[in-house]
């Protein structure tokens, strides 16, 4: 803002006097340059980077600095008044703003402006540096905005002697600036726009008490200022304050009540905190309030008594995320013709479709822009009331109960960009009249319906979609044609369609432009054709399902031949198809890769040495192939790795002992079913992460080494939940996670399944040896062991009681010897048990627990006692089932589980935002996802407004 006119022309006069003695100076020509302050000018531009050329005018041969960019002067005296150095980009253009920056630091010379009286230097990098000083000498200055420009530490509060700002702006640069007091804000008692969001004022808290005299203050902004107390606005003092942004702070408790006085009030912000009380009946005082925002909170009672009626000025209102609110929406909102924006995601409304659209229907229906109503318990039909909705922009009605057909009136509602139904209960046809005039349309989701699509194969859609989302309705038999016609189509799962069809060729040549794609789940058949892939560039890693369909043939051309596409993938699925031939040895093109699933094919040959380039990966699964020869040593470059999976091949060769070396962050291990051989190397001791350990049926040998106890992540009894923090903290997500159920696009884990980590190890059918060493009792975590179908020799460890966590063991099929240890008996949560054919003897001891096995848990030895007959003098051996196989399947779904998972949660990590609807801690979820929006790091982030 630049200071009033007024203001100018009594600083004019004011100037005029002064000139008046002066003989020197030009007065007919107006404008002309003051010589020094040129030279400060151009020192200024010597100091800094201008990558855009912003200040290609100011250069020695163009004399009159006063004409040069950003430069506005005195038109009597040549002073330069004014200088505006803001980036001239918006941070949501983020690639322009970036590019326009100036780079480098303020040269002093800036002083030599004495007259400056507004100075903006915002959107800038000076790269960390402190805010000079001496800006406290430009007393002039009314206007001073230093927001979003790189400087850190400590806020100067020589920045108090400028007592004419009337306008100050320090924020923007997220915690990189703090004030451990601003008491120094006294000294600006003409303050009418303070903006500090995002400075750290954690300790400044009790200084804040000094706003109080600065009683011209309008507009007061401290979001994200890590505070914790409320700043004890005094409502006497505040008669003019229009704006209040305190959003993404750490209130606590109930809303202080003296905001009811402040009755200007036109924005009120304080959303992102922890208010927890009922909403505030005072509320209704501020009449003039046209944006209110309490979103993010945990605000409880009922929408009914908020006291909100009478807020006839409103325009955005938003409560989102209140999830301990309920109560219906009355029907006095009908009343709010102003209204653009309504968000009310997560409240319990209990409410029917229609009565809600019915109270919008009147004078709201032709201002209305948003309307976001997704997990609000909304039940009953979709009606045609919708077609009123001529200016809605957002329709979100995601996770409710809706049920019915979507009426043909939504073709009607033109202004329509943005519309997510997905997860309800919706069904009935959808066809090309449901979309005839949405022309602006950008996004439909409409996940986890019934709906079904009877759609002309030569339709030509009147909008460009970037996002479409129609998981489990019914699309096919066919591949829809008119997904062709989408060149913009970034986000697209059809997985799950019933689609029954060769992709078209058409179709793979846009696959560059995918952020996700996913079609699993269908028939799709035939094989990946040459396709083109043009240069692109995209800044986000990118996700490719398409796992569980019957594609066939090489993928060669898919993983060797599009470059452009490959180089941003971070997620790969191709499992679960027909694919064959040999793994293609490519995949230096794929840096990003953190997730590759190419299991469940029928893949041939060896393992590519260009695997191992990929130094991001988290997660490696090619189980269940026909991979042959022996693990390559560039391997051995996964640094990162938590899964490794290549079961079920015909893998040869010793278990490297790099494995153990270098993949200290390994969970899991899976070589079951190949054709291993040699010992069992005492370097795997060292993946004290491990959880997960399958390398049966192969054929090794050797004694299993004292030093398993060192698998500390199996040692742990604190079963579930530490895991889980383990798991999420080597994802990166520590706190993050909260509630029982984690949902995203296209995934849905449930969180239950995660809190059993499975911990187990399995090392069956192989041709290990010599005694069960005792130290396997120090894993007491362990949820399954498995020694069957060995050479085991010597007794069970006595005290294989202390493993507390066992709810299976197997040590079927070994030559075992001795009685059966009296502590077993302590296992009580353990539900499957095989002791059979081994050369075990003596009475089972006897406890509730062992008794409930069958005999065939105990055939095949030379055992006596329940569930077995009686012990005589002579025991009888009962043969019986001498099938060992235990429970194998279940390990293999705990495996499953878990890179199932783990690829959801890092799909989570790179994109939950992104992607958004996660009901993962949802107020903490609202904070962050509005940081990173006004963080405009390029990413769509779901707005409310
Ligand atoms: C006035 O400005 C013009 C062009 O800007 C210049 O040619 C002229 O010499 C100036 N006159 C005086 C008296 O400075
Ligand atoms: C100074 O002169 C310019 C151009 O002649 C004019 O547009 C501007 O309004 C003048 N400013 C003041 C404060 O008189
Ligand atoms: C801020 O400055 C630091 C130090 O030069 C630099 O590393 C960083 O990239 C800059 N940040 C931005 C957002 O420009
Ligand atoms: C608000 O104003 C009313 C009267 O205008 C006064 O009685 C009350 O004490 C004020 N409340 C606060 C918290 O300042
Ligand atoms: C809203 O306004 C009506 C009429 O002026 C008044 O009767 C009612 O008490 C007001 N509601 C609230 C919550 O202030």
């Amino acid at each position: 803002m630049k200071p009033n006119t007024s203001a100018f022309v009594a600083l004019a006069l004011l100037e005029l006097f002064a000139i008046a003695t002066m003989i020197n100076i030009s007065l007919c020509n107006g404008t002309s340059c003051i010589e020094s302050e040129r030279e400060a000018l151009l020192k200024l531009k010597h100091d800094l980077r201008d990558p855009s050329n912003r200040l290609a005018s100011w250069i020695v041969d163009n004399g009159d600095c006063c004409k040069w960019g950003g430069v506005f002067c005195s038109n009597f005296t040549g002073h330069v008044l004014e200088l505006n150095l803001q980036n001239p980009f918006s941070p949501d253009d983020n690639e322009a703003y970036q590019r326009s920056k100036l780079v480098g630091k303020i040269n002093p010379s800036l002083l030599e402006l004495k007259h400056l009286v507004h100075l903006d230097l915002s959107g800038n990098d000076f790269q960390g540096i402190q805010i000079p000083k001496y800006l406290a000498s430009l007393v002039n200055l009314r206007y001073l905005n230093l927001s979003e420009a790189n400087f850190t530490g400590m806020i100067p509060h020589q920045l108090g002697n400028l007592s004419n700002l009337q306008y100050l702006d320090l924020g923007g640069d997220y915690f990189k600036l703090h004030a451990d007091t601003v008491s120094w804000l006294s000294g600006l008692s003409l303050l009418e726009h303070l903006y500090m969001s995002s400075v750290n004022l954690s300790k400044a808290s009790d200084s804040l008490l000094v706003i109080n005299s600065l009683p011209s203050l309008k507009e007061l902004k401290l979001s994200f200022c890590e505070l914790h107390h409320f700043p004890p606005l005094s409502s006497a003092n505040f008669s003019s304050l229009t704006t209040l942004d305190l959003f993404g702070n750490q209130f606590r408790g109930q809303i202080p009540s003296r905001l009811g006085n402040l009755t200007s009030l036109k924005y009120l912000d304080l959303s992102g905190n922890d208010f927890n009380s009922a909403v505030p009946g005072w509320l209704s005082k501020l009449n003039d309030l046209e944006f209110l925002s309490l979103g993010g909170n945990r605000l409880q009672g009922n929408i009914s008594s908020l006291g909100l009626e009478n807020l006839t000025s409103i325009q955005t209102l938003d409560l989102f995320g209140n999830d301990e609110l309920g109560g219906k929406i009355p029907t006095s909102f009908g009343r709010f013709c102003k209204l653009t924006s309504f968000c009310m995601d997560f409240i319990k409304l209990n409410q029917d479709i229609s009565e809600i659209l019915g109270i919008f229907s009147g004078c709201v229906a032709y201002q209305l822009e948003s309307l976001y109503l997704s997990y609000c318990q909304i039940f009953g039909h979709l009606t045609n009331q919708l077609e009123r909705f001529k200016r809605l922009h957002f329709l979100d009605l995601l996770n409710n109960q809706m049920d019915g057909s979507i009426p043909l009136s939504l073709g009607q509602m033109e202004n329509l960009e943005s519309l997510d139904l997905s997860n309800n209960k919706l069904n009935g046809t959808v066809s090309e009249i449901h979309f005839v005039n949405l022309t602006k349309l950008v996004s439909f989701s409409a996940n986890g319906n019934s709906l079904i699509f009877k759609i002309n194969p030569n339709w030509v859609p009147p909008f460009q979609l970037t996002v479409l989302e129609l998981r489990s309705c019914h699309l096919g038999p066919r591949f829809p044609l008119w997904l062709q016609s989408q060149k913009k189509l970034s986000i697209l799962d059809i997985s799950s369609t019933r689609i029954s069809a060769n992709i078209p060729r058409e179709f793979w040549n846009y696959i560059f432009r995918y952020l996700y794609l996913n079609v699993s789940g269908n028939q799709i058949y035939g094989g990946v054709p040459r396709f083109d892939s043009p240069s692109m560039r995209l800044v986000i890693g990118s996700i490719f399902d398409l796992s569980n369909n019957a594609l066939s043939g090489s993928i060669f051309h898919l993983i060797c031949r599009g470059k452009n596409f490959s180089k941003n993938v971070e997620f790969l699925q191709l499992s679960k198809n027909h694919f064959s031939g040999e793994i293609p040895d490519c995949w230096m093109n794929w840096p990003r890769l953190r997730m590759l699933n190419l299991g469940n094919n029928n893949f041939t040959g060896s393992l590519p040495m260009s695997i191992g380039t990929l130094s991001s990966l988290l997660s490696l699964n090619l189980r269940n192939n026909k991979l042959s020869g022996i693990i390559p040593t560039s391997f051995r470059n996964f640094s990162i790795l938590k899964a490794l999976d290549m079961g079920e091949n015909e893998l040869v060769g010793n278990i490297p002992t790099w494995i153990g070396e270098r993949f200290s962050t390994l969970m899991i291990l899976n070589l079951r079913s190949n054709k291993f051989h040699g010992d069992f190397p005492i370097q795997l001791c060292r993946l004290a992460s491990l959880q997960i350990l399958d390398v049966a049926y192969n054929s090794l040998s050797g004694t299993i080494p004292r030093c398993i106890n060192n698998f500390s992540a199996m040692a742990t009894t604190d079963s579930s939940d530490q895991s889980r923090k383990i798991f999420y903290a080597s994802l990166g997500l520590n706190e993050i996670v909260e509630d029982a159920l984690l949902v995203t696009k296209g995934f849905l884990v449930e969180y239950n399944s995660i809190l059993n980590l499975v911990r187990s190890i399995d090392i069956s059918k192989n041709n290990f040896s010599g005694e069960i060493p005792v130290e396997v009792t120090n894993l007491q975590g362990l949820q399954s062991l498995n020694l069957s179908h060995n050479l085991f020799t010597g007794r069970i460890p006595d005290n294989i009681g202390v493993m507390r966590s066992i709810e299976s063991l197997d040590f079927s099929a070994n030559q075992l010897s001795g009685q059966i240890p009296q502590s077993m008996s302590n296992l009580s949560f353990l539900d499957y048990l095989n002791l059979s054919n081994n050369n075990l003897n003596g009475e089972i001891p006897s406890s509730t627990q062992l008794q409930t096995f069958g005999a065939s848990s105990f055939a095949g030895n030379d055992l006596c006692g329940a569930p077995l007959s009686n012990c005589t003098e002579k025991n009888i051996l009962i043969p019986e089932d001498e099938n060992g196989s235990g429970n194998e399947d279940d390990d293999e779904d705990g495996v499953d589980w878990l890179l199932y998972t783990s690829m959801a949660l890092g799909f989570v990590v790179g994109f939950w935002c992104f992607i958004g609807p996660l009901l993962i801690n949802r107020r903490w979820r609202y904070k962050y996802c509005h940081f990173l929006d006004r963080l405009g790091d390029g990413r769509f982030v779901r707005k409310c407004y």
